[in-house]
């Protein structure tokens, strides 16, 4: 077994011994304290990702009710805010059931998701054509002062 640090018996000053043993000590505690501040820091930063992946809010958007236009509908954020009737406002996910690609195209009472072409009734959410089987996923929504606000 080999040790870097001299020993007493093969160092003729001891003194020198004593200093490069504390040098050394002192090195290790060096390090000793970086490994710890390194740790630190490594955990201080996972601490705030996962503090900044729990502040995500669950998404919002509003619009007023004068933009949303009587049979048809806006694609606001990531959400679809729809008038089938006057003064009646439905909601939905902007994320197609589909592959959640985000439909982006409203056509009349319907809106389409362009990546695979799925049809959707603004009334109710129901599927036209697919290749979607499944309906819109619908959003909360909440009416003040002729705002509507969405949220999912
Ligand atoms: S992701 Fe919308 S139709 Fe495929």
């Amino acid at each position: 077994m080999t040790d870097s640090v001299p020993t007493p018996s093969s160092n003729p000053n001891p003194n020198a011994t004593a200093n490069s043993a504390s040098q050394r000590l002192k090195d290790l505690g060096q390090h000793s304290c970086s490994r710890r501040l390194f740790l630190l820091g490594t955990g201080t930063t996972i601490a705030g990702a996962l503090l900044a992946a729990c502040g995500n809010e669950a998404p919002t958007a509003e619009v007023s009710e004068a933009d949303v236009p009587v049979g048809s509908a806006v694609i606001v954020g990531n959400f679809i805010v729809a008038q089938p009737k006057e003064g009646r406002f439905v909601a939905y996910s902007a994320a197609c059931p589909h592959q959640r690609s985000k439909i982006t195209k409203v056509q009349g009472d319907t809106v389409m998701c362009t990546a695979h072409g799925s049809v959707f009734r603004i009334d109710d959410g129901s599927v036209v054509s697919g290749p979607s089987r499944d309906p819109l996923y619908p959003a909360s929504l909440s009416e003040s002062d002729g705002t509507l606000n969405v949220s999912g």
